[in-house]
């Protein structure tokens, strides 16, 4: 198999072959470098594993570039690395084999062979090296017929499951991102040993399973992890609240859709339409709250009554749990999903100008996002029904689009400030300051006046009045 480098990563790795050289020291490119130059995908940082000291190989390596990069070293790991100008990133390691002591369950590491560092490796596709050394300088080294298991689409452990996987639990989250990254099949006992093994992600710090989650929502179709994930019980201790979407229950011959499968087709959908790590999220937690939500009642059969209220008050609590970051993100969350029904509900009915203009100002900037999610949460089978409701959102598209070339109302600044009433009616920070802003707001969205300074104005006095505020001279 020829493996074709470009002319930059050649010369990078020719300074790296003559550092070897140098110190006698075979060296051999490693890791997912290798996987990606074969499967022809991007590559953006390489691994190289040595058989000797890999702190050393890389200052010696690092020499080889001017001006010299500058080494770091993680002890923990007992890896080296350094960046190149152009962002290259180079990590150097020693081989390493591990030893399983009778008095210990954890295994003592070790120098080792190549064929040794390549056993502790997660997946044989991850596992394939090619030499940098001078006499077989482009070879694939491929003990474990890692090149099938890329040809076929395998995702396979190179050792025993069970232990691979205790080594570094992780690796079950990883070996599912994988699968979903490059449309590949989990091997039978791989993945009957991560569903033997789920409760071990326990023991696994969040910011590292939710990194692996992250990849998996990136992906061009990121139900195949979720599945998966749902499958092997690893969705039940990771993101239960996903796991509790699941199931659909009946009653008197009344089923409703089961809606973990729902929103994963919605997921699928706003993946397809949108890179945006968050407007995926949103999609995820769109209905987070209908099993809290979820109702029998005798006349209308299966309701989950408020359940985007519910499921917005959820969005914190999941992105604290997660990990994830509880800034300005989580609010756009938590916004889509307390809006995604009111699209749908407006294009049901006979849409007025002030129901826009109150989406409008809802939604804010997020408007166009909000549309996309509400268009991916149409999953029915019933052929009229998508024409007819995606007819109906493009009538509410074209109505904001109306309205807001009319009233500007997407980044809605108050035309009045409480500054301007406090002035105009010589008054400190009272209820009146926050009640006759209200008025003016709900006056501007219901249409009884333009969004206009002039005429939110007269009103305020208007509204003054009603309260007995006198004006000052300076108003
Ligand atoms: N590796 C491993 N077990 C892990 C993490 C990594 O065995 N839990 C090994 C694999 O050989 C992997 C290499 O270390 O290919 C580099 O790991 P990393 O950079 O995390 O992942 P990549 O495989 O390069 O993939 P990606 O860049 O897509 O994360």
């Amino acid at each position: 198999m020829e493996i074709h480098f470009t002319e930059k990563e050649e010369a990078i790795l020719k300074k790296i072959s003559a550092a070897a050289e140098q110190l006698h020291m075979p060296c051999y490119l490693i890791g997912g470098f290798v996987r990606d130059k074969i499967l022809h995908r991007a590559t953006k940082d390489a691994d190289i594993v040595c058989v000797g000291d890999g702190l050393k190989l890389a200052k010696t390596a690092s020499l080889q570039f001017h001006p010299a990069p500058q080494v770091n070293l993680f002890k923990h790991y007992g890896t080296a690395h350094f960046k190149l100008s152009s962002g290259f990133d180079i990590e150097f390691v020693g081989a390493r084999k591990e030893s399983y002591q009778s008095h210990s369950r954890n295994p003592e590491v070790m120098p080792g062979t190549l064929i040794d560092d390549q056993n502790r490796r997660d997946f044989t596709i991850n596992a394939l090296a090619i030499s940098l050394n001078k006499a077989d300088y482009g070879t694939l080294i491929d003990p474990f017929t890692g090149l099938d298991d890329i040809e076929n689409k395998i995702i396979k452990t190179p050792m025993d499951p069970s232990q691979t996987f205790s080594d570094d639990p992780l690796r079950m989250m990883r070996a599912i991102r994988f699968a979903t990254q490059l449309k590949f099949t989990i091997e039978e006992n791989t993945l009957n040993a991560i569903t033997k093994n789920a409760d071990r992600i326990k023991i696994i710090s969040q910011e590292r399973i939710t990194d692996e989650l992250n990849k998996i929502i990136m992906s061009t179709k990121p139900s195949i992890g979720f599945k998966l994930m749902f499958e092997t019980g690893l969705l039940h201790y990771i993101f239960p609240q996903m796991e509790a979407l699941s199931g659909a229950e009946n009653i008197d011959g009344i089923g409703h859709k089961d809606n973990f499968y729902h929103t994963l087709q919605v997921l699928d959908n706003v993946a397809a339409k949108s890179l945006d790590l968050w407007l995926r999220w949103a999609a995820i937690l769109h209905d987070i709250g209908k099993p809290a939500t979820k109702k029998f009642e005798e006349e209308h059969g299966w309701t989950f009554h408020g359940h985007e209220v519910v499921g917005g008050k959820m969005v914190p609590k999941i992105f604290n749990k997660l990990k994830l970051p509880l800034g300005e993100n989580m609010k756009y969350v938590k916004k889509l999903v307390e809006l995604h029904l009111r699209p749908i509900s407006l294009s049901k009915e006979n849409i007025t100008d002030s129901a826009i203009r109150r989406l409008l100002f809802d939604a804010g900037e997020d408007i166009d996002d909000l549309m996309i999610l509400c268009e991916s949460d149409i999953t029915s089978k019933n052929k009229q029904k998508v024409k007819r409701y995606l007819e109906n959102f493009e009538h509410v598209r074209e109505r904001c689009h109306e309205v807001e070339e009319k009233d500007r109302l997407r980044n809605w600044q108050p035309p009045i400030t409480g500054e301007t009433i406090m002035q105009t009616f010589g008054i400190g920070p009272c209820r009146h300051v926050g009640d006759i802003k209200n008025a003016i707001r709900e006056a501007i969205l219901d249409g009884h006046i333009p969004n206009q300074f002039e005429a939110a104005f007269q009103f305020m006095l208007a509204k003054g009045k009603e309260r007995n505020l006198k004006a000052t001279d300076k108003a």
